[in-house]
């Protein structure tokens, strides 16, 4: 495994690569790797010869300068668990390198629609700021395919949107969400949470699996769903942020189109916001099936 912090050598040594005739897949990360990460790098693996990975904290999609600051940096360990996976290349740029005349004067990218709603009304700039680091990395790996965790449900569809808006060459791949034994998904922030926190944690994924039942047995009074959702986190002793039931294709409210609603949970326990997201199949509706009996 080789590893550089230079745009111009890694532009090299992936030249070679291709020369070679490899196909090469891509993982960006911000490091502090878990089992959720090296699943990517595993997929990753499925769909190319050569296998990338980028360790870079993006100050330009933090709102806050605090998140930014303690957001845990474990290089040597990365890097470490990186070569046992067998990655080839690894890129671990410094902020110098990718926004060398700093975060203002920089070109960003910006998704309009699927960048500003959900979790980008809650915090702006922050998709702009994934955007635009996606951009300039998938533009300096120029890889085949690229692989991101459907954890992330809105980030996965904004950069699906971007890729096609701007028509970019890159195959983008959705990997299942990771999960502990008792249903947390993997996340690098799951290591703010407290031994008493981490006990409590899993009711995240309990609740949107309850709400999920829910709608499966046909219930379809989501206002009173959100409501009930909520009451069971703060009874865990989290503190509830949003929970949206919207359309899982569009991201839009759901409509008498809606086939499929993605279930899209967030709450603060500690120090930590943990978000976690299920995608759901609406039963048909009695109208749907008494027509269809006739
Ligand atoms: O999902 C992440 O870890 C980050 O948002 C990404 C895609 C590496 C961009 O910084």
């Amino acid at each position: 495994m080789q590893t550089f912090s230079e745009i111009a050598d890694l532009r090299e040594h992936i030249t070679l690569l291709k020369q070679d005739g490899k196909r090469v897949a891509f993982v960006p990360t911000m490091g502090n790797l878990h089992e959720g990460h090296i699943t990517l790098v595993k997929s990753a693996r499925d769909y190319a010869d050569a296998v990338v990975v980028s360790i870079f904290v993006n100050p330009l999609q933090f709102d806050k300068a605090d998140d930014l600051n303690a957001y845990p940096r474990t290089l040597e360990d990365d890097l470490a668990r990186l070569a046992q996976e067998g990655v080839d290349l690894v890129f671990t740029p410094t902020p110098e390198i990718m926004y060398p005349e700093g975060l203002e004067r920089h070109t960003t990218v910006e998704v309009p629609r699927l960048g500003r709603i959900l979790e980008g009304a809650a915090r702006p700039g922050h998709f702009k700021g994934v955007a635009t680091i996606v951009t300039k990395l998938f533009n300096i790996v120029t890889p085949d395919v690229a692989c991101f965790g459907e954890k992330d449900y809105q980030q996965l569809a904004l950069i699906r949107q971007m890729v096609i808006d701007m028509a970019m060459n890159v195959e983008i791949v959705g990997v299942p969400t990771v999960r502990e034994m008792d249903g947390l998904a993997m996340s690098s922030r799951n290591g703010y949470l407290t031994v008493d926190e981490r006990q409590r944690a899993p009711v995240l994924a309990k609740t949107m699996r309850w709400i999920s039942s829910q709608i499966r047995g046909g219930r379809s009074d989501y206002d009173e769903l959100v409501l009930d959702g909520n009451d069971q986190l703060r009874a865990a002793g989290l503190e509830p942020d949003r929970i949206d039931l919207v359309d899982a294709r569009t991201l839009e409210p759901v409509d008498a189109n809606t086939t499929q609603l993605v279930i899209l949970v967030s709450a603060f326990l500690g120090k930590a916001r943990l978000i976690d997201n299920q995608v759901v199949d609406l039963p048909e509706s009695k109208d749907e099936e008494d027509t269809s009996a006739e």
